[in-house]
């Protein structure tokens, strides 16, 4: 399943709230350690069609495939499986869970598959390395600054080896300078740890140096040419 050639692919992907069309006629196809971003206005869908790619909501007609294996046709049971094993996920507002300590909050995705203590550990211990953040471990999230914490979180969705992350306006919440640091720092782990990347953001300023950059207008889902 994980050598699939294409990690993420809608097909005629649409999403619909009552009357209210959000996504029509999407396709998608995301290779293996692609850095992907979509961009697009505020309201425009983009966390939607995270959420249908993370299978966190279904879409109303057409097919998301991940890993080549169509999400159509699992339970929820099955999809939060695939979530929790093949997925990392980054928020805008960080999501770390305040009464664990930084080390603690990376570890939980590996502690959630399997993975033992000592494993655990060191793994975190080189994550929050190659983020900038030694001797942070201990710490609890509320001692760390946003850009600090969204690091953390980072560190979080790469742990337990994902094949893909999904990152949803994960810059939104920092100043710019801060903003163009984490998410080098995002890029660079993940291209590191071979995961594909896919990001939604509101701001062009932030592009980084995605391979691929995809507008969503109308409800369409186009590629920019670069
Ligand atoms: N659960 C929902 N029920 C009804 N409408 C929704 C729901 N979720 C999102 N929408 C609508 O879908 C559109 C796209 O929202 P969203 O995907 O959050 O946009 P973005 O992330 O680009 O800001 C918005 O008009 C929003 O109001
Ligand atoms: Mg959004």
């Amino acid at each position: 399943m994980h050598n699939a050639d294409s990690h993420i692919r809608l097909i005629g992907v649409r999403k619909s709230y009552g009357d209210h069309v959000v996504l029509e006629e999407c396709d998608l196809n995301v290779r293996p350690g692609e850095f992907v971003v979509v961009v697009g206005r505020s309201g425009s869908g983009k966390s939607t069609l995270l959420n249908l790619i993370g299978g966190l909501d279904r879409p109303t007609d057409g097919v998301v495939e991940l890993l080549g294996q169509s999400l159509a046709g699992l339970s929820e049971d099955e999809l939060s499986r695939v979530r929790c094993r093949r997925l990392g996920f980054v928020f805008q507002f960080f999501n770390l869970i305040p009464t664990l300590t930084v080390a603690e909050n990376v570890r939980l995705p590996m502690a959630l598959n399997g993975a033992g203590r000592a494993e655990g550990v060191g793994r975190a211990d080189t994550l929050l390395g190659e983020l900038g953040l030694d001797g942070c471990g201990s710490r609890f999230p509320e001692e760390l600054s946003g850009g600090e914490q969204q690091r953390v979180a980072i560190a979080r969705a790469l742990s337990h080896r994902p094949n893909i992350v999904l990152a949803d306006e994960p810059t939104g919440n920092l100043d710019l300078e801060t903003a163009e640091e984490v998410l080098a720092l995002l890029e660079q782990t993940c291209r590191r740890h071979k995961a594909t990347l896919i990001m939604a953001t509101h701001s062009r300023e932030v592009l980084g140096t995605a391979d691929r950059v995809f507008t969503i207008r109308a409800a369409h889902i186009h590629e920019e040419p670069r």
